[in-house]
């Protein structure tokens, strides 16, 4: 592939900024600097290195996205904007969010074509906790809490027909927003269906605004604005176990 196309999956800069570091001699191949973009190099035998350090090359593509509201998490839509749409990226192509969120939900996303994170990440065994910031209608009461952190019916039923209670969650009383709604964090270690509004309406409260701050050890860099998106950094990559 080409050099510039190589050096555009690390988090060094725009094209246009690769093509200023090359002309500046930061970049070398195998040894020798290198100033043109558009020599072709070998990702897999080539020794690329900027300012110095080799740059390991992984077949796979990590991206966080802050997904807006209004957008679906799916790859294709007839209808609405998807989060690929958002990707203005030739590196979008493959790609999948770890998960779905609804089209009214807004926060952190995965995208990314490694399947085995993504299977690490959203398998039912492996508990991984998802943090999110909740706009309630009103506030919750010391049972209304309980009960969340307990296990609430939401309506599933597990094959025998008996209810299938949510796994015990963990409610951080936080604060109020701009319009005095009361604001709960709450931790879930599942990733069922609607499942924070069904959680909240089980316990007769309706949720007017939420929003994803974590899932596992990512989070959702608050830098971003909705609809941004930035390649995870090496940091990231190795919390997840990349
Ligand atoms: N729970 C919900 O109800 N909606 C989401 O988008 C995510 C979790």
């Amino acid at each position: 592939m080409r050099l510039d196309k190589f050096l555009g999956q690390f988090d060094i800069g725009t094209r246009k900024q690769i093509k200023e570091y090359l002309k500046n001699g930061r970049c070398s191949v195998n040894g020798t600097v290198v100033t043109k973009p558009d020599i072709h190099v070998d990702e897999n035998t080539d020794e690329i290195s900027f300012d110095g350090n080799v740059l390991e090359y992984s077949k796979y593509h990590y991206y966080m996205l802050y997904k807006p509201q209004g957008v679906v998490s799916a790859t294709t839509d007839g209808r609405n904007t998807t989060v690929l749409d958002l990707l203005q990226d030739e590196n979008a192509k493959g790609l999948s969010p770890a998960g779905r969120l609804d089209i009214d939900t807004e926060g952190l996303l995965l995208l990314t074509d490694d399947g085995g994170l993504i299977h690490r990440l959203l398998s039912p065994k492996k508990h991984v906790d998802k943090v999110y910031e909740v706009h309630l209608d009103h506030e919750l009461s010391d049972k209304d809490i309980a009960a969340l952190e307990k296990g609430v019916n939401i309506g599933d039923t597990k094959d025998t027909g008996e209810i299938d209670y949510t796994l015990p969650a963990r409610v951080e009383l936080w604060d109020a927003d701009e319009e005095g709604r009361p604001v709960v964090h709450l931790i879930i270690h599942e990733g069922r269906f609607h499942q924070v509004k069904r959680m909240m309406e089980a316990v007769g409260n309706e949720v007017l605004f939420l929003k994803r701050l974590s899932m596992g050890p990512l989070k959702l860099d608050e830098s971003l604005v909705p609809g941004e998106y930035r390649p995870l950094s090496a940091e990231e990559l190795k919390q997840l176990g990349v």
